[in-house]
């Protein structure tokens, strides 16, 4: 069997999502993957992570100027996202962005622009579409499980810390336009309903945000003073936002955030066919340990009622156990999951001379979407989208497990 040569990559912000991010990538298995190293601005935090995961300490300078680095990937917060992104692509590197691509429509378009141009590839977070339960719930769906797909219903209800905005509330960037619960989480969902459906072509819709609100955190600097929807002269995100997509395929679907409640979360996807019903999980994860896929069939009814069942995984990639200590042995947030497995998609594609899966094409939909259903609230207006992702291609079903070679991972990507 001919040998692929590894792809080497590093990582930029070592902060919580780095662990597992380097987890996936330096502990699952994957021979096409190299990682040298990470930075960060603290550099108490790359020196942990490179300790823990045995690869190297770096600078950002040195990431970007080490010719042998293919991707770089991005783990600062939302609100670097766009300018962390440009400084790699100018470096001449392919980049993997956690979400959202960028914090606005104007930044997110210039680094797709510029990645174009430059002939490199570009791809985002979040990844959870390529997990099991994802996979598993595309493969009904294409093999006509619900028949016809014809409505898709996706919302995401969560209380943030502050009670309006994704990120460190002391951070005085927390919570600024396309940092609130719209741009932290559209991409989960929206990225599932692309692999499930295809692209949106239209959208129109409602946001708001209580002007009304006080910080209620009391680690925030301004606790108990009112929120202000605009902070320096910038417009913060809205908090709550109900959006109504029109699909190519002809479906409808509607998108609905809210972060002005409180914890726990509610998350919910369903997609309703002539024929049946998926019901899918939270999109924040890969599937296993209650994040199942369920299937209503019509026309099953027994006493008038529905049959449901829960569809056992066809696919690999989902989450692992989550009481299995961290490496760290601190807690690490969704340290169980697969995140970074796009990563490992982009490796091969760039050795296959194959589009990777999750393309800038997806990750710009989020962001154009999210902004004009915002749009459609200030200008009473319905947006015809710009960006038309492809639906990433779907997984081979069949192969579980994490720590497979190469051949067999080669296959299922
Ligand atoms: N924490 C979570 O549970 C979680 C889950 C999924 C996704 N994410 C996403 O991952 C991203 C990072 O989140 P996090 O919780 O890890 O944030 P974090 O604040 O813990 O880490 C970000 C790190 O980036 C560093 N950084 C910022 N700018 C930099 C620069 N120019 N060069 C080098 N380092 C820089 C910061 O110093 C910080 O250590 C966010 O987009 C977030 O939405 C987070």
């Amino acid at each position: 069997m001919p040998t692929v040569k590894p792809v080497k990559v590093a990582l930029i912000g070592s902060g919580n999502i780095s662990y597992t991010y380097l987890n996936t990538l330096v502990k699952g298995g994957f021979n096409i993957i190299d990682v040298v190293g990470c930075s960060d601005l603290i550099p108490e935090r790359s020196k942990a992570r490179a300790e823990l995961f045995g690869i190297r300490q770096m600078t950002n300078e040195e990431i970007l100027n080490d010719p042998e680095i293919e991707i770089v990937i991005n783990t600062t917060q939302l609100w670097n996202h766009t300018a962390v992104t440009r400084q790699i692509l100018e470096a001449g590197k392919n980049v993997y962005s956690e979400k959202a691509m960028g914090d606005t429509l104007e930044g997110a378009k210039a680094n797709y622009d510029l990645a174009a141009a430059k002939g490199l590839r570009l791809g985002c977070a979040p990844d959870c579409y390529m997990g099991a339960a994802f996979q598993t719930a595309r493969k009904l769906l294409d093999d006509g499980a619900i028949g016809r797909p014809l409505i898709a219903h996706a919302m995401c209800y969560r209380g943030y810390n502050s009670h309006y905005a994704a990120g460190d509330p002391a951070d005085p960037a927390a919570g600024s336009a396309g940092t609130t619960i719209t741009h932290d989480m559209g991409g989960y969902y929206i990225n599932v309903l692309v692999n499930m459906l295809g692209a949106v072509n239209r959208v129109s819709g409602y946001t708001k945000f209580y002007d009304e609100r006080v910080y209620e955190n009391p680690r925030h600097p301004r606790y108990k003073e009112p929120l202000a929807h605009e902070i320096g002269g910038k417009r913060r995100g809205d908090t709550v936002m109900l959006g109504a997509l029109e699909f190519k395929n002809g479906c409808f679907g509607s998108l609905t955030f809210c972060s002005e409640g409180f914890f726990p979360e509610v998350p919910r996807m369903e997609i309703y066919g002539t024929e049946g019903i998926l019901t899918l999980p939270d999109p924040n994860n890969f599937g296993g340990w209650g994040n199942d896929v369920y299937l209503t069939r019509v026309g099953n009814a027994v006493n008038g009622k529905n049959e449901v069942f829960r569809v056992p995984f066809t696919h690999g990639f989902g989450d692992t156990d989550p009481s299995i200590p961290t490496l760290s042995g601190k807690r690490e947030p969704c340290y169980n999951s697969w995140r970074g497995l796009a990563v490992v998609d982009m490796a091969y594609a760039i050795r296959r001379g194959r589009p990777h899966r999750s393309s800038a094409e997806l990750a710009l939909h989020t962001v154009e979407i999210i902004d004009a259903i915002e749009h459609s609230m200030q200008d009473n207006k319905v947006y015809t989208l710009h960006s038309c992702p492809e639906r990433p291609a779907p997984l081979t079903p069949g192969f579980f497990g994490g720590s497979i070679g190469e051949a067999s991972i080669d296959n299922i990507l």
